[in-house]
C-alpha cells in the first residue's frame, strides 16, 4: 500500500503517522518536506492507488516564509500584503495571513495537477475550504449544518459595527479567516455605550499599517474604544470572518467547546476543551475532559446529536477522509453549533477511539478500503 506525505518532517504529526503506516504495513511512507516541494524538489510520478496525505505546514519559519513569497503573486489586494525578502523570524507575528494562505492554496493547486488518479486522504481543494473560515461557515450553512450566524467579512471596524446594526447583535467574534489555535481572534460585546473585547492578539507599534499584531499566551481585555477600534482594524487587514459570539454552555465551573474527529463519516475521537475565558484552545489554560465523561454529563441522545452535526458538517467535504470538527453547545437552548472543519484537526495525542488513535484509524481506513 504505497503513501506519499507531504509534511514538516520535524513535526510530530509526521513522527505519528509514520509510526501508524509502519505498524500497519511494515514499510515507512514516502515522504517530502514542505520546504523542499517549495524549493522546487520534485514530487514521486503519480500512480493510480497512491495515497497522498497533505499534513500541516504550519509551525516552521522557513516555509511560513516560502508561502508568503509565493503568495505576493496571488494576494488579492483589498488585504494586508508584505515584501518577504528581508523578513525576519518574529515568533508569534501575524504577518499576512490572506497572502500566505495564497501561497498555500497556490501549493495545493500544483498537487492536485500533479497527482491523478490517486487517493487523497484529504483532496486538495477540501484543504483550501477549510482553511478559509468564511469560505467553510458558507458551505456548512448552505448544507444545513447548524453554525453561529455570520456577519461576514468586515473591512474594519466601522464595518463591522455596521453589520452588527444590520443584524441587531451585540456580541460577536472576529476571526482571522485562514487562522488556526485562536490565532488573532477577538471577542467583542457592546452595552448601552460600553464595549469590551478579549483578544489572542496584543499589538505594537510597526508595520505598513503601524500595528504588529502578535499572538499571546494571556488574554489581553481591551476597554479603550481607541484601543478596539486599533484592533479591529488590524486583525479585518488580515482578511477576518466575524459572526455571532455563541454563548457555551457551562460544566466544572467552565465553559466549553469540543473537537470531534469524524474519519470516514463517523464521529470518533472526541475531547471537550473547558476554559474561564471566551477562547477554549490548551494554550490559554483550557483543561480537557474525555468523551466518556463528556457524554455522562450530556446525556446519551444530547451526545449523540452533537455527533450528528460533526458528521453532517464533515459530510460537506466528501472526497476527504477525515477532519477535525469544533462543535460548542449553547448556553440557552443547549444545541450544538459547528465552529469549523480543521484539515490538521486529527492531531490529538494520548486520544484514543476504541483503544486506537486518529492516524491508527485513518491509515487502517485507507489501507483496507478504496477511500
Ligand atoms: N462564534 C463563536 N462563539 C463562541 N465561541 C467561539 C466562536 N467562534 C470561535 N469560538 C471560540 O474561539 C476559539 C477559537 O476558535 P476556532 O476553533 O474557530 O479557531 P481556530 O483558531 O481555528 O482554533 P483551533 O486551532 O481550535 O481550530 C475556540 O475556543 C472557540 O470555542
Ligand atoms: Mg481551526
Amino acid at each position: 500500500m504505497p503513501f506519499f506525505c507531504l509534511w514538516n518532517p520535524e513535526s510530530p504529526r509526521a513522527v505519528s503517522f509514520t509510526g501508524a503506516v509502519l505498524e500497519r504495513t511494515g514499510q515507512f511512507p514516502d515522504s517530502l518536506a514542505w520546504i523542499d516541494f517549495l524549493n522546487g524538489s520534485s514530487l514521486p510520478p503519480s500512480q493510480e492507488g497512491l495515497i497522498v496525505r497533505i499534513d500541516s505546514p504550519g509551525k516552521n519559519w522557513p516555509v511560513e516564509k516560502a508561502l508568503l513569497a509565493r503568495g505576493l503573486t496571488h494576494v488579492r489586494h483589498d488585504w494586508l500584503e508584505i515584501n518577504t525578502e528581508d523578513l525576519a523570524e518574529d515568533p508569534g507575528r501575524i504577518i499576512a495571513s490572506h497572502q500566505y494562505h495564497q501561497g498555500f492554496c497556490h501549493a495545493l493547486r500544483q498537487l492536485d495537477d500533479h497527482f491523478q488518479n490517486v487517493r487523497w486522504m484529504q483532496h486538495p481543494a477540501d484543504i483550501t475550504v477549510m482553511n478559509d473560515k468564511a469560505a467553510c461557515h458558507a458551505r456548512l450553512y448552505a448544507a444545513g449544518v447548524r453554525v453561529p450566524p455570520a456577519l461576514g467579512v468586515p473591512r474594519d471596524f466601522d464595518d463591522l459595527l455596521a453589520r452588527m446594526d444590520a443584524a441587531g447583535k451585540n456580541r460577536v467574534f472576529l476571526k482571522l479567516c485562514h487562522g488556526s489555535s485562536a490565532s488573532g481572534t477577538v471577542a467583542l460585546e457592546r452595552s448601552a455605550g460600553r464595549m469590551q473585547a478579549f483578544s489572542t492578539a496584543k499589538m505594537s507599534p510597526g508595520g505598513p499599517h503601524g500595528t504588529l499584531l502578535h499572538n499571546w499566551r494571556a488574554i489581553t481585555r481591551y476597554e479603550n474604544l481607541r484601543d478596539i477600534r486599533r484592533l479591529v482594524d488590524a486583525v479585518c487587514r488580515h482578511h477576518s470572518h466575524a459572526e455571532v459570539w455563541v454563548p457555551k454552555s457551562g460544566w466544572q465551573g467552565r465553559r466549553f467547546d469540543v473537537r470531534i474527529v469524524v474519519i470516514a463519516g463517523r464521529a470518533r475521537h472526541v475531547v471537550a476543551r473547558l476554559s474561564e475565558g471566551p477562547f477554549t484552545n490548551l494554550q490559554f489554560g483550557a483543561r480537557r475532559a474525555s468523551a466518556e465523561d463528556l457524554r455522562a454529563h450530556l446525556g446519551a441522545a444530547a451526545f449523540t446529536a452533537m455527533c450528528a452535526q460533526a458528521e453532517h458538517a464533515m459530510a460537506c467535504f466528501p472526497r476527504s477522509l477525515y477532519g477535525g470538527v469544533d462543535v460548542l453547545i449553547d448556553a440557552h437552548k443547549h444545541l450544538p453549533h459547528v465552529l469549523e472543519v480543521n484539515a490538521f484537526g486529527d492531531l490529538l495525542p494520548g486520544v484514543l477511539h476504541e483503544g486506537r488513535d486518529t492516524y491508527d484509524w485513518e491509515v487502517a481506513h485507507v489501507s483496507t478500503t478504496g477511500t
